[in-house]
């Protein structure tokens, strides 16, 4: 999605704010544009170009130019095509502006300026920001009071940095449901949409909340809550910069996301540090007291890949808790009336704790007086914030994750909730001391077993190579492995552009079998258990209806090898955590074909990292 960075001080402006966005490239952007005062009684410049931050680079690079103040954007275009004229910063009269977020009432306040004589020079939301704040500004307010007065009227979601011509030392801000952050270094102040966008600079950061506003000059801060309706100032809380270079670098791999499969032995013992020990589970710091008769079911809201984890959630969480768990699409929920209560307990599972959509099922969820938690990467996010002052957040303490397809947050998602199902199961007295050994062992393998497990990884690429030609794929199977499908073809079809479908196995002959012929390869997921044979039935209706078998299951599973056009074997593992085993092969598979077939891996065509809109 959008980055906003924007910096005042004694480097050069835009040197800082073009690095810090290119430290943003990951989110997902369409265009990139730049607003920068090249010293005191100059005017502003503004370049903005559709395409690659490259594009924007090459024409700055003409102008060789030095700035004291300068905002930056990346634009992932909601209104509007992706263009030059849309890209921001957008200026009307005095006023520069970049924003995330969507105005969700800008038709309105666009008919109303239209009608007083305004022009508009893009078809965006954010243009009308500019022409607000222009007109109070004739109106003789000061800044500050301006941006109160725009702030009230606008409704949705937004951050904002602004910059006015004729107010060289300072850059204004303002936020609301949409992430936005300051920094501060010796040698200026920086505002950002993510912590990133700061790496190279190394400043101490403080998190804006929703409401502040206020403004940033080289050695000052000020800022103010629209939500507290006063005129104090607010306090913030100064920490160190959490992220690092090191972790927004490929190291020896070509991409991303083929650097956070191999991160995932890592990622899951950091999941596990500190929360099991000596064959026990121990979470501490949940605030729920957790009994039946205060919880009386459970509803899981997420999104996408976060969504599939939960789908696994459910399966360990009912079978442990015997509680009724409901996972829900978060884009859904929100808008659906729902059975939440204060006997609820709702889940949120995000990486990125910004999802739009998840975000509003909490706020949902909350203001129905449930006990809500996060199952989330990004501490200090807003799902984290919303949650904090309820159940609690359990971290997956994944490290970032910068490819946009997701892939080590989503194996993390699903150790993380087991860890929390075991935990609930063994307060409520479900869990016995030996299943809790044991279950506590199949966790504690894993690290070792992936390790093992991507020594695939050329194999899988070979096998890759086979279907670069293929337009549509099929994935199957059984339960806690049929979401392990439904990922898998989300993988395909967002990184290779694959058309891919994931469906229960025992489903199949219920209508999508229509589709299979000599063209539909169909991957397979086994595990060792119970429903192999079934899964195996489905696997010879395929393959009757001409079908290219891709399987990949346990490594004795003969019979599935016999029936297989193709054949992952996978080590023994228990029942309880096979599903990630499978998870990483479909994860590779989806990763090599994309790279074969040339397209960007770490940043697919329309997608962004972080959905902060609805
Ligand atoms: C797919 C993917 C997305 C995210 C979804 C939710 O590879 O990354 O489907 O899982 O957008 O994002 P978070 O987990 O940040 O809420």
């Amino acid at each position: 999605m959008c980055g906003i960075v924007g910096y005042v001080g004694k480097k050069n402006a835009v040197q800082v704010v073009m690095q810090g966005l290119s430290r943003l490239e990951y989110r997902g952007y369409d265009s990139a544009g730049i607003a920068f005062l090249p010293n005191v009684g100059h005017a502003t410049h503004l370049q903005k170009y559709q395409g690659q931050l490259s594009v924007l680079q090459n024409h700055i690079r003409e102008l060789d130019p030095t700035a004291i103040m300068a905002i930056g954007h990346t634009r992932w275009a909601t209104h509007g095509v992706p263009s030059d004229a849309n890209a921001h910063p957008h200026k009307y009269g005095r006023v520069q502006v970049v924003h995330n977020g969507i105005i969700e009432n800008y038709a309105h306040i666009k008919n109303q300026l239209l009608a007083e004589g305004h022009h508009f020079s893009s078809e965006t939301d954010t243009e009308v920001i500019a022409h607000l704040i222009d007109q109070q500004l004739s109106l003789n307010k000061n800044p500050l009071d301006a941006l109160r007065t725009v702030a009230d009227i606008l409704r949705g979601a937004y951050s904002l940095a602004i910059s006015l011509d004729g107010d060289p030392h300072k850059l204004y801000f303002a936020k609301l449901r949409s992430p936005l952050l300051l920094g501060r270094s010796h040698d200026g102040v920086f505002i950002a949409s993510d912590e990133f966008a700061l790496v190279d600079f190394g400043p101490q950061v403080a998190e804006l909340v929703d409401g502040d506003f206020g403004y940033i000059s080289e050695d000052e801060v000020e800022i103010f809550s629209l939500v507290e309706k006063t005129t104090a100032l607010r306090k913030l809380s100064w920490q160190p910069l959490r992220a690092v270079a090191d972790q927004v670098s490929k190291g020896s791999f070509k991409h991303f996301m083929h650097k956070e499969i191999f991160e995932q032995p890592e990622a899951i013992k950091r999941a596990l540090a500190g929360r099991v020990g000596d064959g026990k589970i121990n979470l501490p710091g949940l605030g729920l007291d957790f009994s039946k008769a205060q919880v009386k079911r459970i509803h899981i809201v997420a999104c996408g890949s976060a969504y599939y984890a939960g789908l696994v959630a459910k399966t360990d969480l009912e079978a442990m808790l015997k509680i009724s768990v409901d996972v829900e699409i978060a884009s859904e929920y929100r808008y659906r009336q729902t059975l939440t209560d204060e006997h609820t307990l709702v889940i949120a599972i995000s990486q990125s704790g910004e999802t739009a959509d998840t975000l509003a099922a909490i706020e949902k969820a909350l203001s129905l007086n449930a006990s809500c938690m996060s199952i989330c990467n990004v501490v200090g996010s807003a799902i984290w914030r919303k949650c904090e002052g309820s159940v609690g957040n359990l971290s997956l303490n994944a490290g970032p994750e910068i490819s946009v397809a997701s892939t080590k947050a989503f194996t993390s998602q699903i150790v993380v909730a087991k860890l929390l199902a075991l935990a609930l199961a063994k307060h409520l007295g479900g869990l016995s001391a030996d299943e809790e050994v044991s279950k506590v062992r199949a966790l504690l393998s894993l690290p070792h077993k992936i390790t093992d497990l991507l020594g695939s990884d050329n194999m899988v690429r070979l096998l890759a190579s086979n279907f670069i030609d293929h337009p549509k794929m099929l994935y199957i199977g059984r339960g806690d492995l049929y979401p392990i499908a439904y990922e898998g073809a989300l993988k395909m079809k967002e990184l290779a552009y694959i058309f891919a479908e994931g469906y229960p196995a025992g489903e199949l002959k219920h209508g999508p079998i229509a589709t299979v012929d000599s063209d539909m390869p169909v991957v397979v997921l086994f595990g060792n258990d119970d429903l192999m044979a079934k899964t195996l039935s489905n696997l010879s209706e395929v393959k009757a209806r001409g079908a290219k078998i891709i399987s990949i299951a346990p490594m004795n599973a003969e019979l599935v090898q016999e029936d297989s056009d193709f054949f992952i074997g996978l080590d023994e593992v228990d029942p309880f955590v096979a599903s990630l085993m499978s998870a990483v092969i479909v994860q590779l598979l989806a990763y090599h074909l994309c790279d074969l077939k040339g397209l960007d891996v770490d940043k697919p065509r329309n997608l962004a990292k972080s959905v902060t809109v609805e």
